[in-house]
């Protein structure tokens, strides 16, 4: 089949795109997902049409979005070019869109000097990276984006797709379950609601948390990082304590290896939620290590017949004993899920939403929006996600610069280097000794100036303004980074008093007043109404789009 591309096949070149064909608009190929089982699709005719606005040609292998309930001519319809084999896609295209890492067959096809957009996990497959370099391609990983980059969290694919098999686990959960959720009081007895224990509170637990709520179930959870406790009850959930003080942040967000202290006193916990609920849905993951083993086979036998267990962690090796990947069984009168395929059950919600996610990082990679693309390394987001550049593995990134998760305490210093900085004088701790003297000497003969010179209203104000500075200082510079959008609303408070001050300055003067305040100071008055306006309604502004993400 005939297909109209931009760029000829460059198949059997180094592809490296230069000079004039660099300037051309570059085809997007999306195939058919090969994997099996795998039904989602990397783009939708919706978004076709936004990707062709951004200047791009799209082209789909025939069949690629069947099992997501895209057809064929509903792609033809948003502008999309249909070819009939896979080789011909590939072939033809500059950038691949994909869902699942392609398979060695699948990278021998790729056009060389092309880029590829997909799931790779580059940890887990260093046999594909090193295929993929060889290849002279750029790979974008889109697990690889780092995720605490508020920036970021539009192209968040492994967010939209966890958001989407955490609310699937409670629909497969409430399939096994012979019973409702919510509790009912009918005229033919009391129905008591379904207990459900959410292990692992990250995206896909907060998804289900919020679904089973939503069902009316009672819900509880567990997280080994305290800080999602709030979020948990946020969404309709109890949060439920180990017995047991350890800090479980293993930073960027992500959860570490507990001690064996810890783990003893949680599966103490769990062993108690297990007798006591209906439904256990568990989600806990720690990046690059087997998903911990929290549901023992006795905590299964001590539960009631009918419960079930729906384990999302299955693929990783399971949060539960007695999980088969891929399969739903029943041991112990308990029917435990262990699809590895939830995200697929909803394939159409999930490849709208990840093509949506693929859009945006089209629209970071071509701002130009003339469908040529720029994958700017010096871009925090982009640089984390490019994990190959041009054939040369640019894979693992430096760390991000800033984190949303709470930066772990330090450990002391070591006594050692203490005695050594204070007894035989290493140079960087007197230096930052004698700049701080030097400051406060400074700062001591300003204010001795001052006070000595100034009237005395001015002093009265001056001591003021220098306590204000102080403890703004403190207050603000605290203040975690992912923390700061909230901070905003709080300055367009004190906005709102720098205003007042300056509009008592500005003010026409009273007739007969004496002390009318100079020119000067009104236009400073002025300059200063001008600023705190443009802090004021540029924070309702944002404020207003953060509170737009929370309305339904
Ligand atoms: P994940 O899939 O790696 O793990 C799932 C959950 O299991 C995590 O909450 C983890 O703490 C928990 N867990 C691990 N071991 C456990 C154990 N032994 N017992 C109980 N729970 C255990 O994590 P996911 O869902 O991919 O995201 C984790 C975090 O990533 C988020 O909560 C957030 O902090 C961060 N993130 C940040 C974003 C942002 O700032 N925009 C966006 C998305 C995620």
């Amino acid at each position: 089949m005939h297909i109209e591309t931009t760029h000829e096949p460059a198949a059997g070149t180094n592809g490296a795109i230069e000079g004039e064909a660099a300037r051309k608009p570059a085809v997007i190929g999306v195939p058919r997902e090969i994997f099996p089982g795998e039904k989602r699709v990397a783009t939708v005719p919706e978004v076709v049409e936004k990707l062709i606005k951004l200047g791009f040609s799209v082209v789909l292998q025939s069949g690629a979005g069947d099992a997501a309930h895209c057809s064929d001519d509903s792609y033809r319809a948003a502008g999309a070019h249909i070819v009939a084999d896979a080789a011909t896609l590939w072939a033809s295209s500059d950038i691949v869109f994909k869902v699942c890492a392609p398979t060695p067959e699948e990278v021998a096809l790729m056009k060389a000097g092309g880029t590829l957009i997909s799931f790779i996990w580059p940890a887990q497959k260093p046999e594909l990276m090193q295929q993929l370099a060889e290849r002279k391609v750029t790979v974008l990983a889109i697990d690889s984006l780092p995720r605490t980059l508020s920036r970021a969290q539009k192209m968040d694919a492994l967010t939209s797709q966890a958001g989407v098999a955490g609310y699937r686990a409670v629909i497969e959960a409430a399939n096994a379950f012979g019973r409702f959720f919510n509790g009912q009081i009918t005229a033919a007895g009391k129905v008591p609601p379904a207990k459900v224990f959410i292990a692992g509170a990250g995206v896909a637990g907060l998804a289900a948390i919020g679904t089973a709520a939503g069902l009316g179930a009672i819900v509880r959870a567990n997280d080994t990082r305290a800080e999602v406790a709030d979020q948990v009850v946020s969404l309709g959930g109890e949060f439920v304590k180990v017995d047991y003080e350890e800090e479980g942040s293993g930073g960027g967000g992500y959860a570490k290896v507990m001690s064996e202290g810890f783990q003893q006193a949680q599966r103490e916990m769990y062993a108690k939620q297990a007798r006591e609920v209906d439904i256990i849905i568990t989600t806990a993951l720690i990046p690059g290590k087997p998903a911990p083993r929290l549901i023992t086979a006795e905590m299964v036998k001590s539960m009631k017949p009918g419960s079930v267990i729906v384990d999302m962690a299955a693929e990783r090796g399971g949060n539960c004993e007695l999980t088969e990947p891929g399969q739903s069984v029943v041991k112990h009168g308990v029917t435990i899920v262990g699809y590895t395929d939830l995200v697929s059950r909803l394939a159409k919600q999930s490849s709208t939403l990840y093509a949506t996610n693929l859009f945006r990082l089209s629209e970071e990679l071509c701002k130009t929006k003339d469908g040529i693309i720029n994958v700017n390394m010096e871009d925090d987001a982009i640089r984390g996600l490019t994990v190959i550049k041009e054939g040369s593995i640019s894979w693992p990134p430096p760390p991000p610069k800033q984190a949303a998760a709470p930066a772990q305490t330090k450990p002391a210093a070591a006594p050692v280097a203490v005695k050594k900085a204070h007894g035989h004088g290493a140079p960087s701790e007197p230096m930052a000794g004698n700049k701080l003297a030097i400051l406060f000497g400074v700062s001591a003969a300003l204010f001795w100036f001052v006070g000595a010179n100034a009237p005395a209203a001015f002093l009265a104000h001056f001591t003021v303004f220098v306590l204000a500075c102080f403890v703004g200082y403190m207050v603000v510079w605290n203040v975690k980074p992912a923390l700061h959008t909230p901070l905003m609303s709080v300055t367009n408070a004190i906005s709102s008093i720098i205003a007042i001050g300056a509009l008592v300055q500005i003010a026409p003067p009273i007739a007969g007043a004496a002390n009318r305040p100079d020119d000067w100071i009104r236009w400073l008055a002025a300059a200063g109404i001008v600023l705190t306006a443009i802090n004021m309604f540029g924070g309702f502004a944002v404020t207003q789009r953060m509170l737009a993400m929370f309305r339904k």
